[in-house]
């Protein structure tokens, strides 16, 4: 055989090493379940399924807070999800014993938590219960440094003031008689 047969001959044999590699390669590390539907591994769902747990709903509350839920589920804030004010419960339990405290918004992060919500912005529903952060503590006399839970309760915002709103003064019953 002369010269340029025998390198085309090497070229070939180079080619054929080169695509069995790969063939090889590609068998042996494709995961079995790779196709089961179409270009998708198809254990990825089980594997997906098996993670821990991090958000658990209301419920997941229910066994140690009951008296919260309770209070929630009787107010305007009853669709509210705990975990959204809070964090996930996996920050907070672990087979089922409480691990490390949850977060609760004080101060500042408190106002801008309940702000997200309620600030008067262009856009949200009108029929929104919006208030203007400003206005709405000038209103009631005091600084904008006041935070909103030393007038509303949290988990039942209008409760003590619906509450107050029904004590007659003093006043009001000494006139009765
Ligand atoms: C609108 C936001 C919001 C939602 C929804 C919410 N929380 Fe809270 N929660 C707070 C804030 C803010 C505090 C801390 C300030 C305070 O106690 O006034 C707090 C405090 C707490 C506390 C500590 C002291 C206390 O007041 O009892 C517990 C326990 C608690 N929340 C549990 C829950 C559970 C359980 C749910 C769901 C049923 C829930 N929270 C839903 C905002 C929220
Ligand atoms: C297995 C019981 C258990 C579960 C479930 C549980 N907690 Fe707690 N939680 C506790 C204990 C214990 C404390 C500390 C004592 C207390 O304040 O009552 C606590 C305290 C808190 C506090 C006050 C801050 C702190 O960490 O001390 C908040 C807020 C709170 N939990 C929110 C939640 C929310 C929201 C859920 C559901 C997503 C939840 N917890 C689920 C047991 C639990
Ligand atoms: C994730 C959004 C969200 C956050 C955060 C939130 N709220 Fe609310 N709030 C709501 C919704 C939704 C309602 C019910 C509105 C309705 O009935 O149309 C509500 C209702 C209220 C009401 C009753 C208004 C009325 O006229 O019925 C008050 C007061 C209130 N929230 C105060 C607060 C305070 C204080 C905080 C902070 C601790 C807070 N909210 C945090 C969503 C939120
Ligand atoms: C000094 C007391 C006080 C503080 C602090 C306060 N509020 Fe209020 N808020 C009230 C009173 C009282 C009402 C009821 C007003 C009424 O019915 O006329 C009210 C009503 C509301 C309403 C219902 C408005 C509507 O149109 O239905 C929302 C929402 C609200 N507050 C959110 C907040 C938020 C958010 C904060 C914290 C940034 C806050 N408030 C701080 C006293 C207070």
């Amino acid at each position: 055989m002369s010269g340029p047969n025998q390198f085309w001959i090497r070229v070939v044999l180079v080619l054929i090493a080169i695509i069995g590699i790969v063939l090889l390669g590609r068998a042996m590390m494709l995961p079995d379940s790779w196709g089961q539907y179409g270009y998708y591994r198809g254990g990825f769902i089980d594997q997906e399924a098996h993670k821990d747990m991090k958000y658990g709903t209301n419920e997941s509350c229910k066994e140690c807070h009951i008296e919260v839920l309770e209070l929630k589920e009787h107010s305007s804030h009853k669709r509210l999800a705990c975990e959204a004010c809070h964090a996930p419960v996996a920050e907070h339990i672990k087979a089922n014993k409480k691990f490390a405290d949850m977060p609760t918004k004080k101060g500042e992060r408190q106002i801008s938590l309940c702000l997200n919500c309620h600030q008067k912005a262009v856009g949200r529903p009108e029929k929104f219960p919006m208030i203007d952060h400003k206005t709405h503590l000038s209103e009631q006399n005091v600084k904008l440094t006041h935070t909103c839970d030393q007038c509303h309760t949290v988990h039942a915002p209008l409760e003590n003031i619906n509450h107050v709103k029904k004590q007659r003064s003093l006043k009001e019953v000494l006139n009765e008689k």
